[in-house]
């Protein structure tokens, strides 16, 4: 494992489990020292623990700007300063379209979008700071680029929306240096996925290329990836993790 990280501080958002601590592990398994971010304190205490010192576990609702903020300062105060931002966490509700109330429609959209939007801007003075190495990194969804197999229009509108976001702040941070790109992944094992009927995990799996779901570890590799100094000259870019259930 490199130590090309070392020096650098990310914020990564429902770090608690799944792809958002694969990520925050393998950043600090390259030297980052790493914020992670989750609504699940208890599970958040575990996660952080399973990395050791280099972890600060902090409790936050990503949709409440309030909680954003004082995340971000947390931080600055415990690394002093921040240079990677991904923006993972998310919700992924089934609902049929017939189905989904208004207060549904508003959470989905809060947590996936909105706390992505509070993320960004509430880091951006020290991403600013931080200059060539400021990495911003949004976790989207395949579903976000092809509409999904099986999950709710909320959640394809707010990935969808996500990628729009990343491309706004892409054209925007530019001539500071700091490059903002996505990931998409495909169908991914983690508890999310892991609470689908079955029927629908072999309706996902039948539409998959490669045959299975993805690991969170390969999701983890390609943000690796966009925030090291290797994808200095990528911007504004969706990288597909997808086993080749999208191509385009
Ligand atoms: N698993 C998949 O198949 C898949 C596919 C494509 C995209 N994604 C995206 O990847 C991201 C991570 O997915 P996952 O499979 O690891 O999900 P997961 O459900 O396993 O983990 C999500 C984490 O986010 C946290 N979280 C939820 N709401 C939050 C909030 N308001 N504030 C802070 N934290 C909050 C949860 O507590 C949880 O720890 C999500 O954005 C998801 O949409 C997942």
């Amino acid at each position: 494992m490199t130590d090309e990280l070392t020096g650098r501080t990310a914020f990564v958002t429902g770090a608690a489990r799944g792809i958002g601590l694969a990520i925050a592990t393998a950043l600090a398994r390259r030297g980052a020292g790493v914020a992670m971010v989750d609504i699940d304190l208890t599970a958040l205490a575990r996660a952080a623990q399973s990395i050791g010192d280099r972890a600060l576990a902090v409790e936050a609702d990503v949709s409440r700007a309030g909680d954003v903020g004082r995340a971000i300062e947390l931080t600055t105060e415990r690394f002093g300063g921040l240079d990677i931002l991904v923006n993972n966490a998310g919700i992924c509700p089934l609902s049929d379209f017939a189905d989904i109330t208004e207060a549904e429609w508003d959470r989905v959209l809060a947590i996936n979008l909105k706390g992505a939007f509070l993320c960004c801007q509430a880091a951006l003075p020290h991403l600013r700071k931080s200059g060539r190495r400021g990495r911003i990194v949004n976790v989207a969804s395949v579903a976000g680029q092809m509409g999904g197999v099986s999950v709710g229009a909320h959640y394809v509108a707010s990935k969808a929306g996500l990628i729009g976001l990343t491309k706004s702040l892409a054209r925007l941070l530019a001539a500071d240096g700091v490059t903002v790109n996505c990931v998409a992944p495909g169908a991914t094992a983690t508890d999310l996925t892991a609470d689908w009927p079955e029927t629908t995990q072999a309706q996902v799996k039948a539409h998959i290329p490669l045959g299975r779901f993805a690991r969170a570890e390969e999701i983890a590799e390609a943000v690796c990836f966009l925030v090291s100094d290797r994808a200095a000259f990528v911007t504004g870019a969706t990288l597909d993790v997808n086993g080749g259930l999208y191509l385009r």
